[in-house]
């Protein structure tokens, strides 16, 4: 193989170090403008979204395109209601892994094992929506074995965002909590060519199928400089015990090179168009009890503190973190779910690049050593 230039001695080709700025492909799943600081689902504003859809009308326009009509709405709530149940295999397997691994690698292990089993049927759309209908019950089984409790099966009679409340706790919330639990799906669904879902493309552009490139944007989503920052946000707040705290914490955290979760991002520079709506949901319920005032006035004063610090905004990740420890979900849960709701943006890109695919399979400017011979064989 050529590795042209790459060792030469002048200007080698120009690497850019992470993919940073580099358009890989075209995409018609979403668009991220930072510049107008918006987030459009195929052309729709993702906070207009958010104020009046439901996740289920969301899920639909992002693999279909086009919002549901009524009839299409109640057929995709038809689907997702009859799949919930794990099949036994998957259901032994999964309580046999160590209660001490990651809620991730349980998920990760549930999508691998359910394409090797292969119940789904039909094609990449029957497995998308059949993944989004049973990882929630993944996702809260497990929760629930780590408490040591027993699942409690899926229910038919309720919606997405109940029963997920339902098989967690075996009640469902008040609107307020479901509301804003509802909105961080819509805005967890689906942005751009993030980091796991290019994995999700990679992979899917070698031939593979579904169910390996989801496994593989599980993994990615597990990294805390991606998904992982929404467990790792909690982390911060666990250290700061009041508002006081947040100066002489923060000084000593950027002093020793610490990245702060929650903040920065490789796109927005100016903020996270999804900041303000996540924002208001997180003030819905916290603003509810003394422990969520609290949290709030210390992320408040952490928030003004990175900005004053570093120019650097909270991302996504930053209000939805405390947002979930207020509805009751452990800690190592959040991501989880943050997969529970991009699996709809994985997917559709899946399909999208199986549509019109190229192989991914970028260059590397090459800096070992030069040319040389084997000891002992000149
Ligand atoms: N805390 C402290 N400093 C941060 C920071 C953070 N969260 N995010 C970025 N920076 C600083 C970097 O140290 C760097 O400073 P320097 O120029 O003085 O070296 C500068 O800002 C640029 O950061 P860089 O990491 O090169 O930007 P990026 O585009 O590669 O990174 C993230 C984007 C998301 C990986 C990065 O902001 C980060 O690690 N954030 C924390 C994890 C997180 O919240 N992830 C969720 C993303 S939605």
């Amino acid at each position: 193989m050529s590795t042209s230039g790459a060792t030469s001695s002048g200007p080698g080709p120009q690497v850019k170090r992470g993919l940073a700025g580099v358009v890989a492909d075209t995409t018609a799943v979403s668009v991220v403008d930072e510049g107008a600081g918006q987030l459009l689902y195929r052309g729709y504003p993702v906070p207009a979204l958010a104020a009046s859809s439901s996740f289920e009308q969301v899920a639909y326009l992002i693999w279909h395109g086009e919002l549901p009509e009524e009839a299409d709405l109640a057929e995709l709530g038809r689907a997702e209601r009859e799949r919930r149940q794990l099949p036994k295999p998957v259901v032994q397997a999964l309580s046999s892994l160590p209660v001490t691994c990651h809620p991730m690698d349980v998920l990760r292990t549930a999508v691998s094992m359910l394409g090797a089993m292969g119940t789904a049927g039909g094609g990449d759309l029957e497995a998308s929506v059949d993944l989004w209908a049973k990882l929630p019950t993944v996702v809260a089984a497990e929760q629930r074995r780590r408490r040591g409790l027993a699942p409690v099966p899926p229910d038919p009679s309720l919606s997405y965002c109940e029963n997920f409340f339902h098989m967690c706790n075996g009640e469902v919330p008040d609107q307020e909590v479901l509301r804003s639990f509802e909105i961080s799906l819509i805005l967890y669904a689906e942005h751009g060519f993030n980091a796991s879902t290019f994995a999700a493309r990679v992979v899917t552009s070698t031939g593979s199928d579904l169910y390996s490139a989801v496994t593989a944007a599980v993994g990615a989503l597990k990294g805390p400089l991606h998904g992982g920052a929404n467990e790792a946000v909690m982390g911060v707040f666990d250290q700061l015990e009041g508002p006081a705290d947040v100066e002489p914490w923060l000084e000593g955290a950027l002093a020793s090179g610490t990245k702060v979760m929650g903040f920065g991002h490789r796109v927005y520079k100016h903020g996270d168009s999804r900041v303000p709506t996540m924002r208001t949901a997180l003030e819905v319920i916290a603003r509810r009890t003394e422990e969520g005032r609290h949290l709030l006035g210390v992320s408040d004063r952490l928030e003004q503190a990175m900005r004053d610090a570093k120019g650097l905004y909270p991302n996504l990740d930053y209000p939805t973190g405390p947002a979930y420890f207020l509805m009751g979900f452990d800690t190592p849960t959040f991501t989880p779910i943050f997969v529970m709701s991009r699996v709809t943006g994985w997917t559709a890109h899946i399909m999208e690049q199986k549509a019109n695919n190229a192989l991914i399979r970028p260059l590397s400017s090459y800096v070992g050593p030069a040319r040389r011979e084997l000891p002992g064989r000149r």
